[in-house]
Parts: structure tokens; sequence; C-alpha cells
């Protein structure tokens, strides 16, 4: 079982680069095609939030005709730049299979895996939640099935020490710890939000955050200062549940690398 997670694909308006220069778009386009050409091919993509930039049909819309041309199922959940009604407009069907009360938040069972989507934005703020509504969701999600689960939302429920997860916070996160730590066949929590791949434990899981599709943050951990990005490759996480029941996430930057050579020695040149 393969899961490929892309992330903060930040799409701008046709014809536009996301905040006027940078390529978003062609960087998803690359992404795809890579995604495409993988050996073993993944079961599905999640894209774990920001599809879009500034809330738009005509970003979503410009979104999703790149995101059809991935050769296997995908699903989205929303972000904080993304508008969930305009999200689900575009996208409902395969890519975006339910709605909880409004919330997008999903479940699909992968084979081996459960994936548990769920809608952690607040209208109007950069922050997460996890509101009533949703937690009894997920509470429901969770019973009764011991099949391990990978947990998809945008926001990082934890303090990552980067100002985007520091200080834009997340209402609920104690409660949501409390129903991780009730659960110990969530094998993974899957986010996005703070442009950076990490990992942490958390409540007895591990929450990991996907690369973004090429607007790293520039990392200094101070938080001395506001956040900028970096202009970078695009880059998304392989995750693969192997024969023996672990998922091994692998990060993958979608550039032109020098090789591959085998591990043998080779004449040099005279
Ligand atoms: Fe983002």
């Amino acid at each position: 079982m393969l899961l490929a997670q892309i992330s903060d694909t930040h799409i701008a308006p046709s014809g536009r680069r996301t905040y006027g220069f940078v390529p978003m778009a062609e960087n998803l386009q690359k992404c795809v095609a890579h995604i495409n050409t993988r050996p073993l091919r993944p079961d599905l993509v999640v894209l774990s939030g920001d599809v879009t930039n500034d809330f738009s049909r005509n970003e979503a819309l410009r979104a999703k005709s790149i995101l059809d041309g991935l050769d296997m199922p995908y699903v989205v959940i929303p972000g904080n730049h993304d508008d969930r009604d305009v999200l689900y407009d575009v996208f409902a069907g395969p890519a975006c299979p339910g709605r909880v009360a409004g919330f997008i938040c999903y479940t699909l069972d992968l084979g081996p895996l459960r994936l548990v989507a769920l809608d952690s934005t607040r209208k109007g703020a950069a922050g997460g939640e996890l509101c009533k509504t949703r937690r009894d969701w997920l509470e429901m999600q969770l019973a009764g099935n011991d099949k391990p689960v990978i947990l998809a939302l945008h926001h990082p429920p934890l303090a990552c020490g980067v100002p985007e997860s520091d200080e834009d916070g997340f209402l609920g996160a104690g409660e949501l710890g409390e129903i991780v730590a009730r659960h110990s066949n969530i094998e993974r929590i899957l986010c996005g939000h703070i442009h950076l791949h990490t990992h942490a434990r958390w409540n007895g899981t591990v929450v990991t955050t996907a690369p973004s599709m090429g607007m790293p943050l520039d990392l200094d951990l101070t938080q001395a200062r506001p956040s900028r990005f970096l202009i970078d490759a695009p880059a998304y996480l392989l995750h693969h549940w192997t024969g023996a029941g672990n998922l091994i996430t692998h990060h993958v930057r979608v550039e032109t690398l020098d090789g591959p050579y085998e591990f043998a020695d080779r004449e040099e040149a005279e």
C-alpha cells in the first residue's frame, strides 16, 4: 500500500503565479508527472490542504484541472487558504467524498489501512480547530475498529517551533490529543500548513508534516521575525505501508538528479 501526500499547493488564479512570482501551478504539474512515473504506483494521493492560495473558485478549478492529470485517485482536505464550500463545490465526488455538517470530513477504507480525513479549518482564522461536531464525528469513525488509521488534517495539532503552528494555534488540540491517546491504532497523523517536513511524537503516535509544493519556510526557529518563504523544488511524501506492518515515509524532491548508479566500482577514465 503506497500513499502519496502532497500539500500546500497554493494555486493562483489562471494565468497568474502565486503572489505574482511563485510558479506553484507549474510545480504541481511537475509533481503530478513525477508521481505518475513512480515505479511503484501510489494507490492514492492525499492533498493535505491549502489547495488554493486565496479561497477562489477559479484557483480551485485550476488546481483540479492539474490534479485530474494524476493516473490514480486523489482526495483533498481544506486548509486555511481554502474555502470549504468552494472546495466541496469543485471537488465533490471521488476527490472529496464526504461532508459532515458542512465540514469536509470523510473516511476511506484503503485495504490494510483506513484514512480518516478531518477538516481542521476555522473560518476567518489561520489556525486549526476541532469543534464538538468534528470531535463527535471523529470519535464515531474510530469506535469499534482496530484497523490501523492514518488521520489526515491540515493543521499540526502541536507547536512545531514556527509561527504557523505556535502563533496560529489549534483550538481543541487538547481534546484531539485525548482522543488520539485512547486509540493506539492511529498509526500516523499527516498534516501540512507549516511548509516543512517534520516528525514529532504526540500522544502515542507520530505527527508528520509535509513539505510544500516548492514554497518552504525560511527556517530559523527563533520566531524573532515574521515568516518568510523560499522558492525551492517541489517535494512530496510517499508513505509506504510495508508487508511488515510499518508505515515508512520517504521525502521525494521533484528535480533532476545525477544518476542512478550501481553500487559497483567503475574503471576510471584514462
Ligand atoms: Fe500553506
